[in-house]
């Protein structure tokens, strides 16, 4: 392995994330309308018809738009959603989550 490659590896495990997505909605765009464009191929709805389970702790506004911003394991960040799409996304995402 070349040094740059594996400098380049370990910082991914390093900071644990999946990377940020450029990704940037259109103004006023909806929250339907950015979850096409950027989560969509990643997430699917499920039998129930609904895109996410989520745990009454993570079933929230906040709790949604922490993890665009922040991204996870897998799941890449999103720095350039912020604001009122933030929030459109986030409630678009809650409105289509199941509770458990
Ligand atoms: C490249 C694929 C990918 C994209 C694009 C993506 N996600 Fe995810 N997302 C994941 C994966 C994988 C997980 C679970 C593991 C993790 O947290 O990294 C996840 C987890 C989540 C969770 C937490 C679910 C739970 O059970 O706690 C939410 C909410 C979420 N994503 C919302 C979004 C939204 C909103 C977008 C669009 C801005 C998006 N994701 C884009 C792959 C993706």
């Amino acid at each position: 392995m070349k040094p740059t490659i594996v400098i380049a590896f370990s910082g991914l495990i390093l900071a644990g994330c999946a990377g940020k997505e450029e990704f940037a909605p259109a103004p006023g765009a909806s929250g339907p309308e950015i979850f096409q464009a950027a989560c969509a191929e990643c997430h699917e709805p499920k039998e129930h018809g609904k895109y996410f389970e989520l745990t009454k702790e993570k079933a929230n506004v906040s709790a949604i738009a922490d993890k665009v911003a922040k991204g996870g394991f897998f799941m890449p960040s999103f720095p350039n959603i912020t604001g009122k799409s933030l929030e459109a996304l986030s409630e678009y995402v809650l409105s289509n989550s199941k509770v458990e």
